[in-house]
């Protein structure tokens, strides 16, 4: 910048990096509207958007009935704490009980918050009905959340390793491995928590046959089941909630993410089997407030009237068609992995990156996990022909990448 200019006269990344930690690898775009599933950047360039904030635009952008929900919930109340009942919140809470299994909810501010309630819950009830067992059993490559608490929970080492110590009481196993799982379930274990599909750990999910598994040794070993959804969830996989492809119930289910449609808001739902919160236990200033359980429950109204869990299988399945036909036996498509519109396209070489860059060029979002997946978790209004456009995009982006490959 220079001496005396306005700083708003500055290139925003340039901007940005004299006031922003550095927590994140950016790319140089600037988003400055969004509508339906398409965004648009500063300088004019119209964009499929592939990946919806991370999952969480599950009904795209500008939708009228989350921004009518706002504008009538900012008129009346934004804020309250959880010193005072509001409709909102009960509303919200009943209608996202009736997606899922009886429980009662504990509402928070995001995924990493959903999850720390999640493990509150099993060191109590470890407590009160195991003798004090507190060892909570996750999966290697899981991801759930940034807090020291989550950090500790997931089984990927580069996202924590910078920040020992870590709270204990944390032990990994191999996802799918149930003979690892059952000699991990020791007399000190009290719950398993897992992601029915692995999503930053790169769009790897676990088979039906293995979550009913987990689901009994949990039963056998009197443990509880807590499955992180914060991804997975809000319809995304062509099931409301992911674990239901394997007919199974957790005690614990978390949620965020898509919940609010783009206002932050997570949830943590606690069946009877779970249920030991009591007064004092757990708290949140913003958790649960009314302008974010308005959106929520507009958003749940809405994927309901709309038909969005039904869409997301049928335009997934079309998507995943689509994808499927990039795969060729000299790569670098190599397979397409995930369930309804939740995708990751394999490769064979770590041109993640760069596929992504030149995906954005020919106006397509899509996220590269590490260097040889790239995930697509598009909003669950998508049309057909979005997803045909999204498909042909990322063909073009290949083309350009294999004429003119990332240096090793
Ligand atoms: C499965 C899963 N759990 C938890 C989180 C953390 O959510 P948040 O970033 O809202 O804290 C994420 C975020 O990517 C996630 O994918």
């Amino acid at each position: 910048m220079t001496a005396g200019a306005a700083p708003e006269a500055a290139p925003l990344a340039e901007r940005a990096a004299a006031v922003l930690c550095d927590t994140y690898r950016r790319v140089p775009l600037t988003l400055v509207r969004g509508q339906g599933a398409r965004v648009w950047s500063d300088d004019g360039q119209e964009l499929l958007d592939c990946v919806a904030g991370i999952a969480v635009n599950v009904l795209g952008h500008g939708h009228p009935a989350v921004l009518a929900a706002l504008q009538e919930q900012a008129g009346a109340l934004i804020h309250t704490s959880n010193l005072y009942y509001t409709l909102p919140q009960v509303a919200l809470a009943e209608r996202l009980v009736a997606t899922a299994f009886p429980a009662r909810v504990f509402f928070s501010n995001s995924g990493a918050e959903a999850n720390e309630a999640a493990i509150k819950v099993a060191r109590k009830w470890g407590q009160r009905h195991r003798g004090g067992a507190a060892t909570i059993v996750a999966l290697q490559g899981a991801f759930h959340g940034r807090t020291l608490g989550t950090l500790a929970a997931g089984g990927q080492s580069h996202y924590s390793d910078a920040f020992r110590p870590l709270p204990g009481g944390f032990r990994h196993v191999a996802p799918g491995d149930l003979p690892a799982l059952e000699a991990a379930l020791d007399q000190a274990a009290v719950a398993v928590l897992l992601e029915p599909i692995q999503g930053e750990g790169g769009v790897h999910p676990l088979d039906d046959a293995y979550l009913a598994a987990v689901r009994r040794l949990c039963d056998e070993r009197q443990c509880l089941l807590l499955l992180d959804e914060v991804q997975t969830g809000m319809g995304r996989t062509g099931r409301m909630w992911a674990h239901q492809h394997a007919g199974i119930v957790p005690d614990v289910l978390t949620c965020a993410k898509g919940l609010g449609g783009g206002v932050p808001i997570g949830a943590t739902l606690v069946g009877p089997r779970a249920d030991v919160l009591e007064p004092g236990d757990h708290g949140s200033t913003f958790g649960g407030n009314p302008l974010a359980c308005a959106a929520a429950l507009a958003v749940l109204r809405t994927i309901e009237a709309e038909g969005l869990v039904e869409r997301a299988a049928a335009v997934g399945a079309r998507l995943r068609q689509g994808l499927e036909e990039l795969v060729t036996p000299d790569g670098p498509v190599v397979e397409v992995r995930g369930r309804g519109l939740m995708l990751g396209v394999g490769l064979d070489r770590p041109w993640a990156p760069a596929l992504a860059d030149a995906a954005r060029a020919v106006g397509l979002l899509v996220n590269p996990v590490g260097e040889r997946t790239l995930r697509l978790l598009p909003p669950l209004i998508l049309s057909e022909q979005e997803a045909d456009l999204a498909t042909a995009r990322l063909a073009t982006a290949v083309a350009a990448v294999a004429a003119a490959p990332p240096a090793p």
